[in-house]
């Protein structure tokens, strides 16, 4: 997840957790330039993720960009790349980026069959549903079926929902049947009880990926594979690494802050009426505030098996 999760986050959470089959990066948007920025560098450099199943996903609207970013993926060892369709942000969308790209049906078609021309490893693709309405669906799964996509990641919300109504499980259901790739449900699954409830209601579907359910229960995914809760302990020596992580990663104790506070805008619902000390983090001035802001949650408040979530 773009500004909450990086290459500190999954190394940290696949030691302490684990039960992910496999990690994306947030996305990586290739430029005209064909030279990745430092920071995506950092976030894909095979060194830097060593044994943690990872998918890079990029994000981009010309074919020539994704193509070079492929191939160098493919040079440091990646055999799979996944494209975002997905992204709702309208900064993105403007540009005709991430689910905007959904409005621009030739220029898509065109798109994909350069990249999948000419692509040396596997694509699989990150999409929603379309712009404004669930049907606008059909036509695009249509578009995709010509591909050999290897997997089709469906967050079955449209653009303008954003994160707000329900996922469309109906749609996304019709959608399964039709898809000639494998495919993945994403959306809203934030507890144990809810993925089992996913399963038994789509037996057909035998993948989801979790957003902001494993943010904010890093255990959601060892505890779907019949592990144990994440216990106080735990959960706290695994955000004080991943601190220490991206206090290293940035150089900078205050730029570490502001990624620890994004994910306790997640964490603080696995705490009982975490409302009150939630603010207070998100408040937090320095560093040293955080810290004791951070410590005080876990003083002081009871940690639930499941998450209760408030977004
Ligand atoms: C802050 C934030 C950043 C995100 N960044 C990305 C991203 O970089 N790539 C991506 O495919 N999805 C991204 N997503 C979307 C999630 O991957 C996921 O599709 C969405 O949150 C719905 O699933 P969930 O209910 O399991 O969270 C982001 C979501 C949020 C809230």
């Amino acid at each position: 997840m773009e500004g909450v999760t990086s290459l500190w986050y999954r190394r940290v959470h696949r030691r302490w957790f684990g039960g992910v089959a496999r990690y994306y990066t947030p996305f990586l948007s290739p430029t005209q330039d064909h030279v990745f920025p430092k920071r995506e560098l950092r976030e894909i450099a095979p060194a830097g993720n060593e044994g943690v199943p990872l998918v890079p996903q990029l994000l981009t609207r010309r074919g020539s960009d994704f193509l070079w970013a492929a191939n160098a993926l493919a040079d440091m060892g990646y055999e799979e790349v996944n494209l975002n369709l997905g992204c709702p942000s309208g900064t993105v969308t403007a540009k005709g980026k991430g689910a905007g790209f959904l409005a621009h049906p030739v220029e898509l078609e065109a798109f994909l069959e350069e990249i999948f021309a000419r692509c040396p490893i596997a694509v699989s693709i990150k999409t929603r549903l379309g712009i404004a309405e669930p049907e606008e669906f059909w036509p695009i799964l249509e578009l995709y079926n010509r591909f050999p996509v290897k997997e089709l990641i469906i967050h079955p919300r449209v653009q303008r929902d954003q994160y707000k109504n329900r996922p469309r499980r109906e749609v996304f259901a019709a959608a399964a049947a039709r898809s000639r790739a494998p495919v993945c449900y994403n959306g809203d699954l934030y507890t144990t009880a809810a993925v089992e409830k996913f399963w038994g209601s789509y037996p057909g579907v035998d993948r989801v990926m979790l957003g902001r359910g494993l943010v904010g229960d890093p255990a959601l995914a060892r505890k779907l594979a019949g592990g144990p809760p994440a216990s106080r302990e735990e959960l706290e020596g695994f955000l004080t690494e991943v601190y220490e992580g991206y206090t290293r990663g940035f150089g900078s104790r205050h730029s570490a802050m502001l990624r620890m506070k994004e994910l306790w805008c997640y964490l603080i619902c696995l705490f009982r009426d975490g409302e009150r000390h939630g603010k207070a983090i998100r408040k937090a001035k320095n560093p040293e505030e955080y810290e004791a802001r951070a410590a005080a949650v876990f003083r002081e408040l009871e940690l639930l098996e499941d998450l209760v979530p408030d977004w």
